[in-house]
């Protein structure tokens, strides 16, 4: 039986870290494996929570280091689903520092493709995503664009 179809903001996550010495690579800025690594759990517990179910990350696409992030930082990553297929989703991950005052500067952007998996490690079909918003809309457009140009990719070997 079908799981029932869920809202944009059912799945929303967002999690916060503070660079620490042990995050800092040797130029003296955040290390951006450990970026991705925060990234990719925040990805995954989206998905997590848009299917209850198991999911992996299948690829990443437009990941963008804008700026530096340095010791005592507060990094705030968020993750928003913008688009179900069959067995897949894509989740749009944006990084933020955010300041005393509250305000946030983006740091990085990038969209994670994550594919759900049944028992038996299998691709498993996921829960419709409800639109709400023309935001919401023109995300499930601009994503079904990135999904055309992976299959390019794929299709051409590159
Ligand atoms: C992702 C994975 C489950 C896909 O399995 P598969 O047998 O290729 O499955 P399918 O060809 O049926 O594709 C399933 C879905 O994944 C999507 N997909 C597969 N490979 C993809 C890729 N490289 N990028 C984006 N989407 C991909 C397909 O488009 C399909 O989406 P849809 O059902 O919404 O149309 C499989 O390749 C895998 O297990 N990869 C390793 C993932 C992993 O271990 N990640 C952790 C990091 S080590």
């Amino acid at each position: 039986m079908e799981k029932p179809a869920k809202r944009v903001s059912d799945s929303f996550v967002e999690t916060i870290h503070v660079v620490r010495p042990v995050h800092i690579n040797s130029a003296g800025r955040l290390f951006g494996g450990t970026l991705m690594q925060w990234m990719d759990e925040v990805a995954g517990l989206t998905s997590k929570r848009h299917t209850h179910g198991m999911t992996t990350t299948a690829s990443v696409d437009n990941l963008q280091f804008l700026r530096a992030a340095y010791q005592s930082d507060i990094i705030v990553i968020t993750g928003k689903i913008t688009y179900v297929g069959n067995t897949s989703m894509e989740i749009r991950v944006e990084t933020f520092i955010e300041s005393r005052d509250g305000s946030r500067c983006e740091i990085n952007r990038a969209y994670f493709t994550m594919v759900a998996i049944d028992e038996n490690d299998k691709p498993a079909r996921v829960p419709r995503l409800i639109l709400e918003t023309p935001e919401e809309k023109e995300e499930w457009a601009n994503a079904e664009k990135r999904r055309e140009m992976r299959k390019m990719r794929t299709a051409q070997g590159f």
